[in-house]
């Protein structure tokens, strides 16, 4: 552990690419992953169940168009979900792989997606029941060594996850789900557990995928009105308040969206308001 953070205001989630007919062509992706870089976002969250692999695939047809542009980018994935839809066994259900072959191939399959030789980062997607630490720590080492990853993290993890991984293992992050909707690891100690521990924490659905009730809209715009900032700007300035200060992966890829969480980077929140905000999501006072 202790790795140095991805140094970004924002990454941006690829789970919802398919989402955007605008991005739907090499050229139209190429683009906006220019523009992209233009205004410094340099980091792309993929995975390789997003889109069934889709996702991944779309992002290499428009990297392809212009493969020295490679050099400017991060690129992280995952693996160790499998859908249902992939799963050959005869009850076709969704389950989870952390075998050393599973893993490497993987990582291989994702690297022919996006046309490249490396995956600047790599982490298992959730937590696996059936995780044999001795295993995945040598594929994950092995995979290391031959260069196809550059750093390794984890997304999900529970303290115990980390802890006997990162032993053997160094971990640069834990992806987990952080939002006003979903806040509780800010109450449990989690967060200050993976500063102490050298984890940066990478928040998904940073905006709860747009489902604020009407109650936290009303707060967040009371609070955007008296800084002068948006209702999305006020949401993820509430993250970044956190220790460790979580890197949100905004999953709207409309540029709109995007050019308002930069313009809001840099917004401060104080404690009454970050107090104001997470009573009204949670419905209860602080205890
Ligand atoms: N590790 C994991 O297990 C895991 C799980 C889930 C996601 N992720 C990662 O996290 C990324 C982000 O997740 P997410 O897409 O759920 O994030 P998000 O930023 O919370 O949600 C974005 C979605 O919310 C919609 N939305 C509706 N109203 C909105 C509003 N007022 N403001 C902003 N967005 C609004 C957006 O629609 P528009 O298109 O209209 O803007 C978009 O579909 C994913 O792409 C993926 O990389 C990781």
């Amino acid at each position: 552990m202790n790795q140095p953070p991805i140094e970004q205001p924002l990454l941006l989630g690829m789970m919802r690419l398919l989402d955007y007919p605008e991005l739907a062509t090499p050229q139209g992706l190429l683009a906006f992953v220019e523009r992209c870089v233009e205004r410094g976002l340099n980091g792309f969250d993929h995975a390789n169940i997003y889109g069934l692999g889709q996702c991944e695939s779309r992002f290499g047809e428009a990297l392809r168009l212009r493969p020295g542009l490679r050099r400017q980018l991060q690129l992280i994935s995952k693996a160790d979900i499998v859908p249902a839809a992939q799963d050959g066994s005869r009850w076709r259900v969704k389950h989870y792989n952390t075998g050393a072959a599973y893993l490497t191939e993987a990582v291989e399959a994702s690297l022919a997606r996006l046309g490249v030789e490396r995956l600047d980062g790599f982490l298992l997607h959730r937590p696996d029941p059936l995780l044999q630490a001795d295993e995945v720590v040598r594929a994950l080492q092995a995979l290391v060594e031959s260069g196809k990853v550059g750093w390794l993290g984890l997304s999900n993890a529970e303290p115990l996850h980390w802890q006997v991984l990162g032993r053997e293992l160094p971990l640069r992050c834990n992806q987990i789900e952080l939002s006003l909707l979903a806040q509780q690891s800010a109450w449990d100690g989690r967060l200050q557990a993976m500063q102490a521990d050298g984890l940066q924490v990478l928040a998904w659905s940073p905006l709860a995928g747009g489902a604020f009730g009407p109650a936290l809209q009303q707060a967040l715009a009371e609070v955007g009105e008296a800084l002068q900032a948006t209702a999305n700007q006020v949401a993820l300035a509430w993250l970044r308040r956190l220790p460790g200060s979580p890197l949100p992966i905004l999953g709207s890829l409309r540029w709109a969206r995007i050019e308002e969480a930069l313009a809001g980077a840099t917004l401060q929140l104080d404690a009454p308001s970050w107090f104001y905000l997470a009573e009204a999501a949670r419905g209860i006072k602080a205890p």
